[in-house]
């Protein structure tokens, strides 16, 4: 008999009975595919055996007001494209598979991390939503690795931390914002951008740019750059819910910027409700 006092100790015990050799990785979706989601796919593919892409469109983390009827469905179409992309396995469950009657669980990431920038303004349920439905999904396909985009950013701290409290034994990778030419995040919620909000939509990555470029320029005053980005935003016809420069770990502001921060905006353009964010070095401009 061998025994493990150490939560590392009994899975390394375990997963030498086991022999599992195979790994998988996971990359969880909405659908409405687009190339930031291939980037996610691309990681998993060089990584692991077997990737395995999730699509849900997971109503619990739509506000009423929010856009669930609309979101941008085409499994058909998703479908193609993950399978031209390499997924192994599509897992596309239906809203009564993940949510049988009686379903009474939720997953609360407490704390600063659920309740700042996007749970401030779409409330600290989505967070919680989102953390149970990624638990659901961790649990389901139980993946060696699980891929999630720097373009949420506060979601994948959310994920972060609850693989790390729940002990799920699970590898998270945090990858990079995929961005069109132009600098605009690539998004599903591009889609309902007409030809001018699309245009003003760029506002935000250029605004981000700014002010990342202040910051590593010698900028340590944290309020003074939030303020100038939301008045640029504002000649650019963007009223943003928030322009917020805070901790990137525990999303808390920061006034006085001596060390990377999370330089995070929200915006509504037209229909679309846009989030973008860019990590901001202070004085790295000139650094090779
Ligand atoms: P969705 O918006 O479809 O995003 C799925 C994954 O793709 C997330 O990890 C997201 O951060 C990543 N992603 C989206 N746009 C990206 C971009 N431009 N560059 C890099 N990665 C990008 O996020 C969700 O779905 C849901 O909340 C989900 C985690 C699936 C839970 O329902």
């Amino acid at each position: 008999m061998r025994t493990a006092r150490t939560i590392a100790g009994v899975r390394e015990l375990l997963d030498a009975s086991r022999g599992a050799t195979t790994t998988v990785g996971l990359v969880a979706t909405m659908g409405a595919l687009h190339e930031g989601h291939l980037s996610l796919i691309e990681a998993a593919r060089a990584d692991c055996d077997i990737v395995v892409l999730s699509l849900f469109v997971n109503p619990t983390q739509f506000a009423p007001d929010e856009d669930l009827s609309s979101y941008p469905r085409d499994e058909e179409r998703d479908a193609k494209l993950a399978e031209d992309w390499g997924v192994e396995v599509l897992f596309a469950p239906t809203v009564e598979e993940m949510y049988p009657p009686g379903f009474a669980t939720s997953v609360v990431v407490g704390g600063d991390l659920s309740a700042r920038l996007e749970g401030a303004h779409r409330g600290v349920q989505h967070f919680a939503a989102v953390a149970t439905v990624v638990t659901k999904l961790l649990n389901i396909v139980a993946p060696d690795v699980a891929y999630f985009g720097q373009k949420d950013a506060q979601q994948a701290l959310v994920v972060k931390r609850l693989v790390s409290d729940l002990a799920i034994p699970t590898r998270i990778v945090v990858c990079p914002t995929v961005r069109e030419a132009d600098g605009l995040a690539r998004s599903s919620r591009n889609a309902y951008l007409t030809p001018a909000e699309r245009a003003r939509a760029v506002a935000l990555s250029r605004t981000l740019e700014r002010t990342a470029a202040m910051i590593a320029n010698g900028e340590r005053d944290g309020v003074a750059a939030a303020a100038a980005a939301r008045s640029e935003l504002a000649e650019r016809g963007v009223d943003p819910e928030y322009f917020d420069i805070v901790d990137p770990e525990r999303l808390t502001p920061v006034s006085e910027i001596d060390a990377p921060v999370l330089v995070a905006v929200a915006a509504r353009v037209g229909r679309a409700r846009l989030i973008d964010n860019v990590i901001a070095t202070p004085g790295s401009a000139g650094a090779s």
